[in-house]
């Protein structure tokens, strides 16, 4: 039996055929708001069916709920300027824009001013606009629209082969015969310590979701085509073909920490995963968040409201005493023995031309990220 989507119903909002013409309003959407927007008609959202009106986001930012119970941990929000909003009345329809194209409609239930400063304290810990989230949340407009949306037309996915919906990895798991999948959620080159701990999974469970977030993320990240070239030649040399499946995540990055972990294995679920691997400083920036601060915000919630099982991993690395990859949990050596990996290191090391060790990434990776990088610079 497949694991229940988050609220119980996968949300399904597409409608190709949807009369968009007499709309007379229309919103310009970000690239945040674009793929939201896709996300909730998919149903990788679910049970969402539109932008949070304001009792649902007073609720989640306040209480990590929305208004009726459900979990659900970042606002999604469709930003609009005042004159904008102004334009608007509640119940009227608008068409939702992106570089000119429509690509889905609101009714507009609510229309509101958020306190952007609780906001920031509450989903991201610092109003401090140092944060990438937060420097995020205050450079869009000011007034939220809230209201069911349709999805009529599908943004061009960003990476065609390895794109599924909900519906599709769903449908891919139970034909492989996948009862417990574990979903892995990355930002970042591939690394040693990603591929220890999806191992470690996957020894208990039948399948791997590797799902990478490939929506906007901050400048120093390194971009999601080389990332996909990543995963696809460690996945190609070193992982079960029959027990992987690489499909990615097209959201944007919050940068949000223990909120976003609770987000990003919610979204999970909806796409089929039973199990969800949370690492240590999960979505995590800077040193905004606890190691394991992220893992400790479960506890917050009932498995049964859940639904999804997390698989909680501690900090992981190659120990030369070992000669193997370990964590803090198995591993009885000193610091010193330690290789600590982590995709900051990778960056820096890449991004400075220096060399990768084998016991920090895999031969077949360091090419490609460091091919594909020194293309990026003589672009
Ligand atoms: S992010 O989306 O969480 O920012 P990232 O690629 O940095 O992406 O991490 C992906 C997952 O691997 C997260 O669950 C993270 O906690 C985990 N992780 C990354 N590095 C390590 C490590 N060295 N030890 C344990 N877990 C790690």
């Amino acid at each position: 039996m497949a694991i229940q989507p988050h609220g119980g119903t996968l949300i399904h909002l597409f409608q190709p055929n949807y009369e968009v013409s007499a709309v007379r309003h229309s919103v310009e959407l970000d690239a945040t708001a674009l793929r939201d927007l896709e996300l909730i008609g998919i149903g990788a959202y679910s049970p969402l069916t539109g932008f949070l009106s304001q009792e649902d986001y007073d609720s989640v930012v306040e209480n990590m709920r929305l208004k009726d119970g459900t979990v659900w941990s970042i606002p999604i929000t469709l930003p609009v300027n005042e004159n904008k909003a102004s334009s608007i009345k509640i119940g009227e329809e608008a068409k939702l824009v992106y570089h000119g194209e429509v690509y889905g409609v609101i009714r507009v239930e609510d229309k509101f001013k958020p306190d952007k400063e609780k906001e920031a304290e509450c989903v991201y810990r610092t109003a401090e606009l140092a944060h990438p989230g937060v420097a995020k949340l205050f450079q869009r407009p000011n007034v939220y629209l809230g209201g069911k949306i349709i999805l009529t037309k599908k943004p061009e996915k960003l990476f065609p082969d390895e794109t599924y919906e909900p519906a599709e990895s769903r449908r891919l798991f139970q034909e492989r015969g996948w009862n417990t999948i574990v979903g892995f959620q990355t930002r970042n080159p591939v690394h040693r310590a990603h591929e220890y701990i999806q191992k470690t999974a996957l020894e208990t469970v039948d399948g791997l979701f590797l799902q990478p977030l490939v929506g906007e993320t901050k400048n120093d990240d390194i971009p999601a085509d080389i990332r996909m070239k990543s995963y696809r030649v460690l996945l190609k040399h070193y992982y079960p073909q029959d027990r992987v499946l690489l499909g990615v995540f097209p959201a944007a990055m919050r940068y949000a920490g223990p909120r976003e972990a609770i987000f990003h294995a919610m979204v999970r679920k909806n796409y089929g995963c039973t199990h969800f691997i949370v690492g240590r400083d999960h979505a995590g920036v800077g040193s905004y968040y606890g190691t394991y601060d992220s893992q400790k915000i479960f506890s917050h919630f009932s498995q049964e409201e859940l639904g999804i099982t997390p698989l909680f991993f501690e900090h992981s690395f190659y120990c030369l005493k070992c000669d193997s990859m370990a964590s803090l949990k198995t591993c009885p050596h000193s610091h010193e023995d330690r290789l600590i990996l982590s995709g900051t290191k990778v960056r820096t090391l890449l991004r400075n031309g220096e060399d990768l060790p084998s016991t920090f990434s895999r031969p077949e990776v360091v090419k490609v990220l460091a091919e594909g990088l020194s293309e990026k610079v003589t672009q």
